[in-house]
């Protein structure tokens, strides 16, 4: 039984979203140049964001407000062309920008109409414009390309990209693989709404995020067209391309679902599916209403990849899910996809929660509470989770770019968020999550934002220890 009061509910429309949190430093460079007038003072807009984890990922100078992306792909020859039409602001005078994209072949740039001059480099696509940009102005960049895709590896081993699967392809982006299927601004603190245009085979079906908007037929090719109107980080921007089992249904809030299931785990997905209401109601009741237009899931497996992730709207899984996972990568749509990390450091606040969300649910459905599942990790009776590994760095400092999905960032983030339940009490902690969920809805938020909207919202309570000692000190905290 969920025993949380309903007038929890009522919160969490009182908060306005926040903004996006700008790139660092870019702001202050530009106010700098305004001074000028005429002739040359554009600078090139810098080739990443200074991510601690990921240097080269995203892009300075600018900033994305939508991606047109339209694409066809064939599975027999592998084959992907695509014409991505980004919209951006310039965040100062640009006489250059980047854009990330890895592989595949660029035939040609142009920016507000007019061929653009582009080099590539690594990950990097430059481009300089006809004319500069100025700071604050809105403008088009077009890049027609095409290629066979490639599955990048992660600094940690696992694959991402662009997935081949047994009857077609599935892209997915955690953490930089967006920009193996189309050039962007591949960083989380850059959201964007996204209109996506897959062209297939007649016969075969293409899903991504957000809502079904059309499909044509026309020859021996089908187009499905995808709409995202809510802000997206790329990472979490998905395609999944084969043979599926569609079910549409709506729930009693009225939020569309979409499910795609690949025909050989229909059979296994079917229970976990009719879970999925429930658990979606839940996720409510504790953590707000839900922040986007529909939801679903897709079930599909990559060639290389048997990982679950979060992707906007609908989450994949490699084979149907368990409960607890459903749980997890729902939990994502509020922490991780509606508020959403400003830097791949943060990344505890997308796992810590989703984890804790695991707990909770546990704890309202019979399983052991949270303050039990908190006790056999401190004391290493977890069997899923090696007392080593989970003390080996702290939640909000992981060790480099392979360990940001280790046990201190999920496990570990879980238990600073079952410390804070324990300060605050049951009722301040459930206002601090849905008031966190709403004060940040479709934006972007730093572990320090974090912990000062906790401290705000329990004034009364000291949490210098719980931060000192959970969140940023090294080795296991000497008390439960
Ligand atoms: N975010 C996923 C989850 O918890 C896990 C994951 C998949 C991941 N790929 C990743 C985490 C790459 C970090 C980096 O459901
Ligand atoms: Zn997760």
């Amino acid at each position: 039984m969920v025993s949380r009061p309903p007038h929890k509910i009522a919160h969490v429309y009182r908060s306005a979203p926040v903004a996006r949190a700008a790139v660092a430093g870019t702001a202050v460079l530009a106010l700098a140049l305004t001074a000028c007038d005429g002739g040359v003072h554009g600078t090139p807009g810098g080739s990443g964001v200074r991510d601690a984890y990921f240097p080269k990922a995203g892009n300075g100078g600018y900033d994305v407000t939508h991606y047109g992306l339209t694409l066809a792909y064939d599975p027999d020859h592998r084959r992907l062309t695509g014409t991505a039409r980004i919209t951006a602001r310039a965040t100062k005078d640009l006489s250059a920008f980047d854009l990330d994209l890895k592989g595949l072949t660029v035939q040609g740039v142009t920016v507000e109409g007019r061929r653009a001059r582009f080099q590539r480099a690594g990950q990097e696509l430059t481009v300089r414009p006809h004319g500069e940009l100025d700071k604050g102005e809105t403008f088009g960049v077009t890049v027609r390309y095409s290629g066979t895709p490639r599955t990048l590896t992660d600094p940690d081993g696992s694959k991402e990209g662009w997935l081949y699967t047994a009857d077609g392809a599935l892209a997915l982006g955690e953490p930089v693989g967006s920009m193996a299927w189309f050039p962007g601004n591949d960083h989380p603190s850059d959201k964007a709404a996204y209109d996506v245009e897959v062209t297939v085979p007649k016969g075969l079906q293409a899903v991504s995020n957000g809502e079904l908007k059309s499909t044509t037929t026309s020859g021996d090719r089908t187009t499905y067209h995808w709409h995202t109107a809510e802000p997206m980080a790329s990472y979490l921007a998905m395609v999944a391309i084969g043979h599926y089992k569609i079910t549409r249904s709506v729930l009693k809030n009225h939020l569309p679902v979409y499910a795609a299931v690949d025909p050989t785990q229909e059979a296994a997905s079917r229970a976990v599916l009719a879970k999925l209401p429930e658990i979606i109601e839940w996720e409510e009741y504790n953590f707000g209403p839900y922040p986007f237009s529909s939801t679903g899931m897709v079930v599909d497996r990559g060639e290389d990849a048997g990982y679950a992730l979060e992707t906007q709207n609908r989450p994949v899984f490699p084979g149907a899910p368990g409960t607890g996972t459903l749980v997890h990568e729902l939990a994502h749509q509020w922490f991780g996809d509606s508020v959403t990390p400003a830097s791949w450091r943060d990344m505890w606040l997308n796992e810590g929660f989703a984890t804790y969300a695991e707990w909770l649910w546990e704890e309202d459905h019979g399983g052991p509470s949270a303050q039990q599942t908190f006790d056999a990790l401190y004391r290493g009776e977890d069997e899923n989770v090696d007392p080593e590994e989970l003390w080996a760095f702290p939640p909000a400092r992981p060790s480099d770019a392979a360990h940001i999905s280790a046990h201190p960032v999920y496990e570990r983030g879980a238990m600073v968020l079952h410390k804070i339940r324990q300060k605050a009490g049951d009722d301040a902690f459930y206002d601090i999550v849905q008031g966190w969920a709403a004060a940040h809805r479709h934006g972007n938020a730093t572990t320090a934002d974090f912990t000062s909207y906790v401290e705000k919202k329990a004034p009364g309570k000291d949490f210098s220890e719980i931060w000192k000692d959970w969140l940023y000190g090294d080795g296991k905290p000497a008390r439960p």
